[in-house]
């Protein structure tokens, strides 16, 4: 896909000399230039800037950015194009994570839809967007595979299954770069932060990390694999080591898996900073060290630190980079720029869009991102029910949004006091301390976490609702009335200290411009709730980690999950909360036994394409249509390398009527039934394979299928 402009790519190259070959390795950020527009003029002129980030600051998803100046980038790229000697565009890049002026559903909600054509759908609308304030390249999706929820980032990614990840890669990629990306409305997406930073000690941002090569190729590089396989042009390095390794040095991460095994052709970027970090994790002596060490591991791009454009010509003189490293390095920039059509088209696209589409698009993903966690049968609220709203959360917009919401406007976003008064046609009440509840019939509880307490630098260390949170829950429950809860949150929070004041709960996370709007629709039954948990919510932080695709401990008493009473802690068991995949309708599922069509397979057979067929009858016995999300785990009984007792394999989401049964069918084939060695070799073994269907990871609805 890439490889395809090599030729040209070569050609541009043989007339650049060596500091404009550097130039092109070279990102800026804007803001030091700041009164110096001079002096940035002339630096792009003389070819020294191959890409601009439009963010003003290291950390862009928390602090306040300034707003995009479509004027200036065009002025800046005219000078790029038609003073610089080679004309080589600039490719202008932002972090339009989750939504751009319309904003959808922060990543780890979107993975709850389990809707993957709604997600690509979505974010097709997000790359028109930003296409139209010039940004042609997007640092986005983030794949950090995270089991610790203390790490504020896991808000930014998809959870803690690999295949949840994997398909969330491939819907990002295919909705910001499309099947053609030099069409109107892509832009190049960047898959980050290669590789591990979900796995930061402690859930500590930026802090090491300590990864087995079975865990990495297993569990940690699967959504970066679908990403290259779905062709996205950019990686990021991130900050974190693996092992003792800065992956941004690390040669084997950047370009023997990253290149060798994934099959990687775009260019690989620096996160901000993370050349010359290699000189603060002892890595590399200075920044001439860090400039040579990065080249070499594979590093492209370098984000904002100026260590290869200070260096990297001085290194050549000397010899100790040689200028064929740096060729392969600008190569893959400029084949990046050629396969988007930057040539062509320096100065974006004028895609039109219609921004109610848009926001319809966001309404429809944050429905179906929320999830109900709990409900005695208060939910849906009759149309007259008469409600009481408090909570800290009930007049809140911005945290709506979420972290990494650099364009998106708070003043437009409707918060649930407004979006609630709008749907309830009985009496409805806005208190902040729950003054006269014996007049409703309802209290519902704007409860969670502000945005801030999510997203790059803000990890916290104790995920329970505050105390001020709980004694409000509290005091609503000792009024005898009903008790909904509804959670704004960025990442899964340990409610063991309060979900049980709760009558009903509906896990609203940050979910956009429409977050309001969805929880309003739901929670009066005009939308029926079909989003599932993208990660396990344990009873109390202290029993972090804990996810679901766990190996078996060899003593039963352990059980699956902390599923068991016995063997888990003295002072109480670990089982979830709130398993994997799991989630409540207002409609009743309910499941036929998993069938398997064929007993056993031989692994010749598989290798050579067949695939076995599982299925299973879902009815919906309740009085509402509704989707549903049917799973279907593995367990690989005996292998090589223990293997989890529960792997997701395959899910899919379907609308069943109400009254109607819907048959589900499964094909699994040599993909899905094996895993990867130390080495990175995929094997699928000989044996026995429990294959589980049903509504959630815990399922014990069960066939067998041998592989011989
Ligand atoms: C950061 C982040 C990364 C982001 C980049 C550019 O510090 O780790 O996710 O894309 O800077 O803003």
């Amino acid at each position: 896909m890439y490889k395809e402009y090599l030729t040209r790519a070569r050609e541009i190259l043989s007339d650049m000399t060596l500091s404009e070959k550097v130039g092109q390795l070279n990102q800026i950020t804007i803001t030091p230039y700041t009164g110096k527009t001079d002096e940035l003029k002339e630096l792009i002129r003389s070819g020294g800037v191959g890409s601009i980030i439009l963010a003003s600051s290291a950390t862009a998803g928390n602090d306040p950015q300034g707003h995009v100046n479509v004027e200036l980038y065009r002025d800046l790229q005219r000078i790029a194009v038609e003073q610089s000697r080679t004309g080589i565009p600039m490719i202008y890049g932002r972090d339009v994570i989750h939504g751009h002026r319309t904003v959808y559903p922060i990543p780890l909600a979107s993975a709850a839809s389990f809707n993957e054509g709604l997600v690509e759908r979505c974010y097709r609308n997000i790359a028109v967007e930003a296409l139209a304030d010039s940004i042609r390249w997007t640092f986005s999706p983030m794949l950090d595979l995270c089991r610790d929820p203390r790490w504020g980032r896991i808000a930014e990614g998809p959870g803690e299954d690999p295949l949840l990840g994997s398909r969330m890669a491939t819907a990002c990629v295919k909705g910001f770069q499309g099947d053609d990306l030099k069409a109107d409305g892509s832009i190049v997406a960047c898959a980050k932060h290669y590789l591990g930073y979900g796995a930061s000690e402690g859930g500590r941002d930026y802090a090491r990390t300590e990864i087995s090569d079975v865990t990495l190729y297993n569990y940690i590089l699967p959504a970066f694999r679908a990403a290259v396989d779905a062709g996205v042009g950019t990686v990021m390095s991130s900050f974190n080591d693996i092992n003792g390794t800065p992956v941004t040095g690390g040669r084997k991460y950047l370009t023997d898996i990253l290149r060798g095994k994934l099959g990687f052709e775009g260019f690989v970027v620096s996160d901000w900073g993370a050349v010359c970090q290699l000189e603060h994790a002892g890595f590399a002596e200075n920044r001439e060290d860090c400039a040579k060490k990065a080249l070499h591991a594979g590093l492209d791009l370098d984000m904002c630190d100026k260590c290869y454009i200070e260096n990297l010509p001085d290194l050549v003189k000397k010899g100790e980079v040689t200028e064929q490293e740096i060729d392969t390095a600008v190569t893959r920039v400029l084949c990046v720029k050629l396969a988007m059509g930057l040539f062509e088209n320096p100065y974006g696209k004028c895609a039109n869009y219609d921004k109610n589409v848009h926001l319809s698009n966001a309404k429809l993903l944050s429905d179906e991102s929320m999830v109900l966690l709990k409900n005695n049968g208060v939910l849906p609220l009759k149309k007259d029910t008469k409600i009481l709203l408090s909570g800290p959360f009930a007049e809140e917009r911005r945290t709506l949004l979420g972290t990494w919401t650099l364009d998106g406007s708070a003043e437009e976003t409707p918060n649930l006091r407004e979006a609630l008064s709008q749907k309830a046609a009985g009496v409805f009440r806005y208190t902040e301390e729950l003054k006269d509840a014996e007049d409703c019939d309802v209290i519902v509880l704007a409860v969670g976490e502000d945005y801030r307490k999510t997203g790059e630098n803000h990890s916290v260390s104790d995920i329970s609702l505050d105390g001020a949170q709980v004694e409000l829950v509290k005091k609503a429950h000792a009024t005898g009335k009903r008790v909904v809860g509804v959670f704004f949150c960025g990442r899964q929070m340990a409610l063991g200290n309060a979900a049980g004041f709760f009558d009903a709960i509906l896990y609203a996370w940050h979910c956009g411009s429409k977050t309001a709007c969805s929880v309003a629709d739901i929670l009066f039954g005009d939308v029926v709730p079909s989003g599932r948990t993208p990660v396990t919510f344990p009873q109390k932080p202290t029993h972090i980690p804990l996810y679901y695709n766990v190996t078996s401990s060899g003593r039963p008493a352990n059980g699956y999950y902390g599923e068991l009473s016995q063997g888990t802690y003295d002072d109480g068991d670990y089982a979830p909360l709130y398993p994997f995949g799991y989630g409540l309708s207002y409609t009743v599922f309910e499941y036929g036994k998993a069938e398997c069509a064929d007993g056993e397979v031989s692994l010749e057979e598989l290798k050579s394409g067949k695939k076995v067929t599982f299925s299973v009858e879902v009815t919906n016995k309740g009085d509402y249509d509704g989707k549903e999300t049917v799973q279907l785990y593995i367990s690989d009984t005996v292998a090589s390398v223990i293997r989890p007792i529960r792997e997701l394999k395959d899910y899919k989401k379907v609308f069943i009527k109400k009254g109607e049964t819907k048959k589900v069918e499964f094909h699994l084939g040599f993909g899905d039934l094996g895993f990867y060695s130390e080495n990175g070799d995929y094997l699928v073994e000989k044996g026995k394979f429990n294959i589980y269907i049903g509504k959630d990871c815990l399922t014990d609805n069960s066939a067998v299928l041998y592989v011989i």
